[in-house]
């Protein structure tokens, strides 16, 4: 009897569940895809796809229906967009500006830019692009020049010395240039135990990420997981007291506007009355932003230049032509054209960033469909920079060329998001091109680099960055003609 009335009382749950959600289910309909299983939906569709190791599982989500598509895990409704048109209307709707639950929990932080909503995501926007205008990006070339020089004299104990990974030498260069650009705190990072403990607290994050019972916080703060991965950024959140206390000091008698234009001194500036706990979680979810997005993109580059070299020999070409083996100044910049497009085509290839999740916080029409409030919105960036509707039979290939003024012309504007767009666009776009293209030119001065891999066999995963399972392996020779 008891079995019975249960069995009664959960039917009622689910009938009056469906009945509130009722619109949802009727927009969903007409979105292309299956609706999948009652109750568990296309949850069997997951079981053997790695997005962990390989994030061309992914693509498997989407192949039968582009250019979008609707997945249902369980009662939440996902809608993959894989289409520029989409993309376009998506990234400058108001009605899905905000970054779903499930994506920011796994960073163990309630504010940071990268990860917050509504007001707070307004306020510290305001707060962080005054430190992002063309005269404060102009004056970070000198540290640009500086730690890409001193990143090239550590990487000279690799020279000759076989296959190495790095990746390793490419973080302490961000991670140092991110510290000392944004938050003036200036310390020598290369070896640092902070980049192994980001390293490995990675994977943990895309564990709880891809187990949904680790949603409810009354099993996560209870598990293994949690402690390790508190375990991990303990020392950097250490390290970040560290530097606020040091800033405060230098900033203590400074009221009114900021005495210079660091972040730090933006987020201590008593005129936002900011909590130390909110100034500790932007400070760790910007490192997070800036430093691991840029040091996994040069790794990057490097590998897809060591593995081609009849590219890097036309960037060695233009390094020649236009640098005096000093250093890059910042009205220099735009004559490394070939540079930047060789920078353009390895985020198209592998965008660090390789989806942008979404929350449609009120009922909207995404071009020919209607999307229902509570959905979540998936630009799938990685697809959509292989979509040879755009990109053309050869867009699984690595062809700098491509970013030609003239061979874009055609192509939409939104077919290429490597640092997204509209309104939660990166805030650094502008910054991580200058760093990357001044580091290229000093490394491709001094060195060339090799390495065993093939193009076809790398894989790309999701840590959450886009990162290749293969490692940045690569040998380095120092370069004969340099001109010292
Ligand atoms: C190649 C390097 C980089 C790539 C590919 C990249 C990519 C992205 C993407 C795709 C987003 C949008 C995420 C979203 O819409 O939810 C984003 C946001 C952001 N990025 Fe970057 N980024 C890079 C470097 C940087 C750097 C160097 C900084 C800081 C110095 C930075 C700071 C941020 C911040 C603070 C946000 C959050 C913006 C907001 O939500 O308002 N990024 N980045």
């Amino acid at each position: 009897m008891l079995l019975i009335l249960s069995l009664i009382a959960l039917l009622l749950f689910y009938i009056n569940f469906r009945w509130n959600r009722r619109r949802m289910y009727e927009l969903a309909e007409k979105i292309p895809g299956t609706n999948g299983l009652p109750i568990v939906g296309h949850m069997f569709s997951f079981i053997g796809l790695d997005l962990e190791n390989n994030l061309n599982d992914g693509m498997k989500l989407i192949k039968k229906n582009l250019p979008i598509s609707k997945i249902w895990a369980g009662s939440s409704l996902f809608v993959i967009v894989n289409s520029a048109e989409h993309s376009q209307t998506l990234l400058n709707s108001s009605d899905c500006l905000k970054i779903p639950f499930m994506f920011s929990r796994p960073f163990l932080a309630r504010y940071g830019l990268v990860i917050a909503n509504g007001d707070i995501w307004q306020k510290h926007r305001k707060i962080l692009s005054y430190s992002f205008k063309l005269n404060v990006l102009n004056s970070l070339q000198p540290l640009f020049n500086e730690k890409s020089k001193k990143c090239i004299d550590k990487l000279q104990s690799k020279v000759d010395c076989g296959y190495f990974n790095i990746s390793k030498f490419i973080a302490a260069l961000t991670i140092e240039t991110t510290m000392k650009g944004n938050f003036n705190y200036d310390q020598d990072f290369y070896g640092s135990k902070i980049i192994d403990d980001i390293d490995s607290a990675k994977p943990l994050m895309m564990k709880r990420l891809t187990q949904p019972w680790m949603n409810w916080e009354f099993i996560f703060q209870r598990s293994q997981l949690y402690k390790d991965m508190w375990g991990k950024i303990t020392e950097l959140h250490e390290k970040i007291d560290e530097i606020i206390e040091a800033n405060e000091m230098r900033n203590n008698n400074n009221e009114g506007e900021p005495e210079t234009t660091y972040v730090i001194d933006q987020l201590l500036n008593k005129k936002y009355n900011l909590s130390h706990e909110e100034i500790r979680d932007e400070i760790y979810i910007f490192i997070l932003a800036g430093y691991e997005t840029s040091s996994v993109s040069l790794s990057a580059i490097l590998l897809l230049l060591a593995i081609h070299t009849d590219v890097q020999q036309k960037l060695i070409n233009e390094v020649d032509e236009f640098f005096d083996g000093n250093d890059v100044s910042v009205e220099d910049l735009h004559k490394y054209k070939y540079t930047e497009m060789v920078i353009k085509e390895a985020l198209r290839i592998f965008p660090t960033i390789p989806i942008v999740p979404r929350k449609v916080t009120k009922e909207f029409q995404l071009n020919e469909h209607r999307i229902p409030k509570d959905a979540i919105l998936i630009e799938f960036i990685y697809a959509l920079h292989r979509n040879k509707d755009y990109w053309g039979e050869d867009a699984l290939k690595f062809i700098p060329e491509r970013f030609e003024p003239e061979n874009m012309k055609d192509i939409h504007t939104h077919a290429y998001l490597p640092f997204a767009a509209g309104k939660r666009m990166c805030i650094g776009h502008k910054y991580a091109m200058s760093f990357a293209k001044t580091f290229l030119v000093h490394f491709f001065k001094t060195y060339e680099i090799k390495s065993t891999h093939k193009f076809e066999e790398l894989t790309p995963k999701m840590t959450p960055t886009l990162e290749i399972a293969q490692k940045y392996i690569v040998s380095l020779t120092r370069r004969k003609n340099k001109s010292e």
